[in-house]
């Protein structure tokens, strides 16, 4: 596990440099390595190297390291700056494979990441024509002219913003009572797009990601899911009461989310502290679904600093 404290270095994340220099300090297959440079206290190298000569900018301060697995945290100082960190994942992701498929999610945390990847959008930074979505569930049982569905949320915040294509763009269909068919067609559907290279997720306060909430299992593919009382107790702010938030939903599955070539998670707010500190650093289990990210290869977590504050240092 990697945890990172933001600097200065604004210009080099807009331009993607800090993404690459990051992720370029452990290859894969060398983990065994880096440990060994770890415990005896040697700095990685590829951290101090991004910062450009003569820039004045700081690289990234290391301020602790552990070996728990691939995942690299992020730690922004506030909402702001996690939301402007993860859109700057994403935006590599699309000017280094336009065709990119990017999936996305939904819920408050990943509003400002929106909002910030249609500001560069709208400088002429981004271009989206080329880029196909997939987004991680839906409600069952909601239409798309309901503001509360994910496809309406999708499109308010993203999609009708920016130049992606109509066509390009999927969200698992709440009005198809057929759940069997609804969920293998989604599923079908990401397979045949060749699958997902960043999946971007949220946390729900039980630990769910996308709408895999609790089990005694994981859940391999896109499923109907009941959802549990506490997700509807959190997610009824959005609704007129609590008796109409939905109780179903279609979600991709954990499998599906975990054949993603690259997750971005997103969190924030001290809320959300309990639960990080759970999923990300206690042991891997069905009962907190986003444990399961700790055994995916690349994984980034960019959290604010309250999200951050129970997790051991
Ligand atoms: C919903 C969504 C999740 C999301 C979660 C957290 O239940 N299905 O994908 O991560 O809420 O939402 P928020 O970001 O509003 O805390």
């Amino acid at each position: 596990m990697y945890l990172y404290v933001a600097g200065r270095h604004s210009e080099m994340e807009r331009s993607g440099i800090e993404l690459r220099g990051r992720t370029g300090i452990a290859p894969r297959g060398t983990a065994g390595r880096h440990s060994e440079m770890e415990r005896s206290g040697i700095e990685l190298r590829g951290r101090t190297g991004i910062a450009p000569r003569g820039t004045g900018q700081r690289p990234v301060q290391k301020i602790k390291l552990r070996r728990m697995s691939q995942m690299k945290i992020y730690e922004a100082k506030d909402y702001q700056e996690m939301s402007r960190k993860a859109a700057n994942i994403l935006s590599a992701q699309v000017i280094l494979k336009p065709d990119c498929v990017l999936g996305l999610a939904t819920g408050s945390t990943p509003i400002g990441t929106y909002d910030q990847l249609v500001e560069w959008y709208e400088k002429g930074d981004l271009d989206f024509s080329e880029v196909k979505t997939v987004n991680l569930d839906e409600y069952k049982g909601l239409d798309r002219e309901n503001d509360q569905s994910y496809y309406y949320f999708m499109h308010e915040h993203l999609f009708d913003r920016v130049n992606i294509k109509p066509e390009n763009t999927n969200v698992p269909d709440g009005t198809e009572p057929d759940a069997e068919k609804e969920c293998a067609r989604y599923e079908e559907l990401i397979r045949s797009m060749g699958g997902v290279d960043i999946q971007l997720l949220g946390l729900g306060h039980n630990g769910h990601i996308g709408f895999n909430e609790p089990d005694s299992s994981f859940a391999k593919v896109t499923h109907c899911v009941d959802l549990t009382e506490s997700t509807i107790e959190a997610n009824k702010r959005f609704f007129a009461s609590a008796d109409d938030v939905p109780r179903q939903a279609y979600t991709m599955g954990i499998g599906t989310i975990m054949r993603a070539k690259k997750i971005l998670l997103v969190v924030n707010g001290e809320a959300k502290a309990d639960i990080v500190a759970k999923a990300f650093f206690g042991p891997v289990t069905p009962e907190v679904p986003a444990s399961i990210l700790q055994l995916h290869n690349d994984v980034v977590i960019v959290a604010d600093s309250a999200a951050l504050s129970k997790i051991p240092r």
